[in-house]
């Protein structure tokens, strides 16, 4: 057992560590640091809490936490990389089960009912709001892990007068919740458990609507709420250091969110109410030029002559699983004596960060993995792009034809550059569903192809 002064110490070490760990996460070199730290402090925190004076049970408490431990650590393992957003959807889930649960055990508490005049007042808004939050995390998470999953069809679930309905219900939980903090003893109930069955619908419609190709921003802003769910279960339970991690962990998912949407050129609000990603959208424009093929054997040409490579992987790299042998292509051509570097766009891919990952388990090193602006910077000094399962990405539409969906939405411009390889199975579009007159560009060649044969086959070549 730790005496409080001891914990309260505990709980400002962790909560440092947590910043630390924050901070550590925002680059690839740090991001192992990052972890360690967020490891470090969740342990301490852990701990400090479970051996409290005001804890009782200690020994069933820490059993249960073995045993959790070893299931997330048999979960973890076996997780593939491209199922981490639902791994992290269904873990959002806890989060607001768990602020649900503390709300309630928290207003059943003896001690609870006997707080009186604003210290009461204040005590039951905190339990409202966190059941409220809690609960919509809690069903919003399950359905966009079922989403993600593929257990619930992605395609949106729209309604006519579904903003007015969940006007309404918002509405309602309101009065009920004015009702729950004038009721007395533990009368509140009845308006408590209305609410939380209102803010259970919420959750499962909100999520419904919105389609399957904006879930990776759901995960992020339930991320966010599953934060404001644990700040307010640390107010009802007086833990400041649920205050803090709660805080940290709100805030950094809403603003990941709303990169995500600035990067993507989508509306924060047009993804939260939903509609989007359903049906591939009309090519846009009509496009001059044609499309011309290459081999590989004359890539491997091409490779073998040029001085700057450029690598932009997509999201067709983390579907074919080409990582490993582009990490080889690059070792040869850098042996070779050639500038190779790769250029990552903030939204390629499906997740944020999913090329950088994919690409450090390939062991590229981190100094030649470079963000869309440094390299747009040296595009027109570049001898060759390969572009690897990207599409949208480096779609030049984005930047001229005002009726594209994609409109306004920063690309690497990677036609700045004196040839352009894309490699990708046919001309299907990307995830925004419009056509690429990247494609069709003189200095542009598609090479298709699953990405992981191909590069296999330009290997064999370069090797020769
Ligand atoms: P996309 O535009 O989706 O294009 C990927 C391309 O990869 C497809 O055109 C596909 O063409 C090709 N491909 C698929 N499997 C392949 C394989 N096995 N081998 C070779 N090619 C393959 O991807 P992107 O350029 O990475 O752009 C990302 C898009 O996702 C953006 O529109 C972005 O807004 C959106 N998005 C991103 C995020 C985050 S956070 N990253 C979140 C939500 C949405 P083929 O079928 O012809 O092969």
């Amino acid at each position: 057992m730790i005496t409080t002064q001891l914990q309260t110490a505990a709980y400002l070490f962790a909560g440092i560590l947590f910043i630390l760990s924050l901070g550590g996460l925002s680059s690839q070199e740090s991001a192992k640091r990052g972890v360690f730290y967020g490891i470090t402090g969740m342990f301490i925190a852990i701990l400090s809490t479970v051996l409290g004076e005001n804890i009782e049970g200690h020994i069933y408490i820490l059993v249960a936490i073995a045993i959790a431990s070893l299931i997330g650590v048999m979960v973890a393992r076996k997780v593939e990389m491209t199922s981490m957003p639902q791994l992290v959807a269904i873990l959002h889930s806890f989060v607001g089960l768990a602020a649900v649960l503390v709300g309630f055990g928290s207003y059943l508490e003896p001690h609870s009912s006997e707080l009186i005049g604003s210290e009461r007042t204040i005590h039951l808004v905190e339990v409202f709001l966190g059941v409220f939050i809690g609960a919509i995390t809690f069903t919003g998470s399950i359905v966009a892990w079922g989403k993600l999953e593929g257990k619930i069809r992605s395609k949106p679930l729209l309604y006519p007068g579904r903003h007015t309905v969940n006007i309404i219900l918002l509405i309602i939980s309101i009065i009920m919740g004015v009702l729950f903090t004038m009721a007395s003893g533990t009368e509140g109930m009845l308006f408590l458990s209305i609410m939380t069955a209102i803010a259970l619908f919420i959750g499962v419609m909100l999520v419904m609507a919105i389609g399957g190709a904006d879930m990776p921003v759901v995960v992020s802003m339930l991320n966010s709420y599953s934060g404001w769910a644990a700040a307010a279960a640390g107010f009802m339970l007086g833990n400041d250091l649920l205050i803090i991690t709660g805080a940290l962990v709100g805030s950094s998912g809403a603003i990941l969110s709303i990169i995500m949407c600035e990067a993507m050129n989508r509306s924060f609000i047009s993804v939260i109410f939903g509609g989007f990603g359903d049906a591939p959208v009309a090519t846009s424009g009509v496009i001059e030029g044609e499309v011309t093929s290459t081999t590989h054997l004359e890539v491997a040409e091409l490779l073998k002559e040029a001085r700057r490579i450029l690598i932009v992987p997509g999201y067709g790299m983390a579907v074919a699983k080409a990582q490993y042998p582009i990490h080889d292509m690059v070792d040869i051509l850098k042996k070779d004596g050639k500038e190779v570097t790769f250029g990552i766009h903030p939204v390629a891919g499906r997740l944020p960060g999913h090329m950088n990952v994919l690409l450090a388990e390939a062991n590229v090193p981190y100094d030649i993995v470079l963000e869309m602006d440094e390299v747009n910077e040296d595009m027109d000094k570049t001898d060759i792009v390969l572009v690897i399962g990207a599409n949208d990405i480096v779609n030049p539409g984005a930047l001229t034809d005002e009726s594209s969906p994609i409109y306004g939405m920063p690309v690497i411009e990677v036609w700045r550059a004196s040839k352009v390889i894309i490699l990708k199975r046919s001309m299907a579009a990307g995830y925004a569903g419009v056509e690429n007159p990247l494609f069709y560009k003189e200095n542009a060649d598609m090479l298709y192809g699953d990405a992981k044969d191909t590069v296999n086959k330009l290997l064999t070549h370069l090797r020769e």
